[in-house]
């Protein structure tokens, strides 16, 4: 009866603050901010689970059409969501990964054993042309995280060589005997993974030595250098990007930072990623908070070390992370994918617009199957998650030139001893010149009306998509009629005010017109 009451309490506060005090959103289109690097969209594919083999890649025999064996479903699904970048091979894996038992025929190539996932047979039939073939059929940029765990500064410099060379030296006619005339581009090239965890145990100074060491030797074609990436911080320790932004100097362009998210906010007992009570809802979504802290403090740590903003910051490695789904191999990380994890994604993206004058890249972990998947797959089908419809919604964002936007009066939206701001928004123009705007409603109950100003005025009408299901755990699951998809929305102004009806648990992204 308590629990009742409070929950009316909170009820009845959140309708009489709106009344109270309107909540407003103004935009200042006059005053653009960074641009929203694309591969803040960015993907990650590991080799883990059915995250790769029967994900996506299939083989060129298989009865499941493909393409050079990339299933075309999802090939298809994933171009239209406008796949910016892909990271691979790893994650852990990347660290126990030797690029030479990934080229040739396939049917030479030896079967290891996958120690960190599963401990399942690794055959090695996805190596390097493989990954670059998938890259170049989704149009995206390739990020390929190098091994410094198990591997050396020797074999690191020669598969770098292998991949970009241009000349006669026998890497590059190794690679042309192996199907690739032309070099492959490689944008991103990180020297290891959590090298605080899998990627070896290593402390700070350790690892920004190793660093110095190792990046001496990478070397390829100047119209060929990609970025360098540093493997940084977890959660919200930023002592990794203190210590390498202090000390290294050479080939080194960006730091990694990975943060999931877990309903519990421990890695035992993480929570369920179904059925789950709104504490866990809100547990869930108000932890997006400490990422824009640790952003903030990484950002000052930053401006005192790289005070001419050379240093970028790559998110490449987030998302929801659940117990795994009953029955499935615990190694294979399978998990379902709801309303809350699309909520979970749209928040995260409004923290990395606000941020994006240090944050060029972000991977979601990871792309099919696996963790907070766009895609999952079940033999020949294929179903598309509510995340995937949340990084569909914010399309407009990629490359866009973010816009200050402040919510004026946001409600407080509380569970318990739990409360976050009940409203996130972000706004940006989008590269076709158009004004977007994104909207997030945590509340899992109460819907939110908002007016909207653009400068000094009330735009005449704004539309867009709509992402919101009845149920806090509603999913789209194979061979059931999908719970969570994207409605048209639009609003008109009315007396000269343009308001915004958010439905409970909900995401709005509309272009402004007018
Ligand atoms: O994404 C799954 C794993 O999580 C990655 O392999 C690792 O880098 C992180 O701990």
């Amino acid at each position: 009866m308590k629990k009742q009451l409070a929950a009316l309490a909170a009820c009845l506060a959140w309708t009489l603050g709106a009344q109270a005090a309107d909540i407003k959103l103004v935009v200042n289109a006059d005053q653009p901010g960074p641009v929203i690097h694309r591969n803040i969209y960015g993907q990650f594919a590991e080799h883990l689970g059915t995250g790769i083999y029967e994900g996506m890649w299939v083989g060129p025999d298989s009865k499941i059409p493909n393409v050079r064996g990339w299933r075309k479903d999802v090939i298809g699904a994933l171009k239209d969501l406008k796949v910016p970048l892909v990271r691979w091979p790893g994650g852990c894996f990347a660290d126990e990964y030797h690029w030479r038992e990934g080229i040739g025929p396939r049917a030479k190539r030896p079967i290891k054993v996958n120690s960190n996932w599963g401990g399942v047979p690794e055959n090695n039939a996805v190596g390097t042309h493989e990954f670059f073939d998938l890259v170049e059929q989704l149009g995206a940029e390739a990020y390929v995280n190098g091994n410094m765990g198990t591997g050396s500064p020797q074999e690191m410099a020669e598969w770098l060589e292998y991949m970009t060379a241009e000349g006669n030296s026998s890497l590059a006619q190794a690679r042309r005997k192996n199907g690739r005339d032309k070099p492959f581009r490689v944008h991103y090239f990180a020297l290891g993974n959590e090298t605080w965890g899998c990627g070896g145990n290593m402390r700070p100074e350790y690892y920004a030595d190793m660093y110095k060491h190792w990046a001496t030797f990478l070397k390829t074609p100047e119209n060929n250098r990609p970025k360098f990436i540093a493997s940084g911080g977890n959660d919200q320790d930023t002592t990794w990007e203190d210590v390498l932004s202090k000390s290294v100097k050479y080939n080194f362009d960006a730091i990694a930072h990975h943060a999931y998210t877990f309903p519990s906010g421990k890695w035992e007992g993480k929570g369920s990623a179904v059925g789950f009570p709104e504490d866990e809802w809100i547990s869930m979504l108000s932890q997006v908070s400490k990422i824009d802290n640790t952003l903030a403090k990484t950002t000052v740590v930053l401006d005192k070390n790289d005070p001419k903003k050379k240093l970028e910051i790559y998110f490449d490695e987030w998302g929801s992370w659940y117990d795994p789904e009953p029955g499935s191999n615990p190694g294979f990380l399978v998990q379902r994918n709801t309303l809350r994890d699309a909520l979970l994604a749209a928040l995260h993206f409004n923290v990395f617009h606000a941020h994006a004058d240090r944050v060029k890249m972000s991977n979601v972990a990871q792309m099919v199957n696996v963790l907070q998947a766009m895609i999952q797959t079940s033999k020949d089908k294929l179903v598309l998650t509510p995340t995937y419809h949340a990084f569909a919604l914010y399309t407009p964002f990629q490359d866009a030139t973010s816009l200050p936007a402040t919510i004026e009066n946001n409600p407080v939206y509380k569970v318990g001893a739990t409360e976050m701001p009940g409203l996130s928004a972000t706004a940006a123009r989008g590269k076709d010149g158009k004004l977007y705007i994104g909207l997030v409603n945590s509340n899992a109950t109460q819907s939110a009306e908002l007016t909207l100003q653009v400068g000094a005025s009330a735009p005449k009408a704004v539309k867009g998509k709509l992402l919101t299901a009845g149920a806090m755990d509603a999913q789209n699951e194979l061979g059931k009629s999908a719970q969570v998809v994207p409605v048209a929305y639009e609003a008109q102004a009315a007396d000269g005010k343009l308001t915004l009806k958010l439905p409970a648990k909900s995401i709005v992204v509309v272009a402004v017109e007018g």
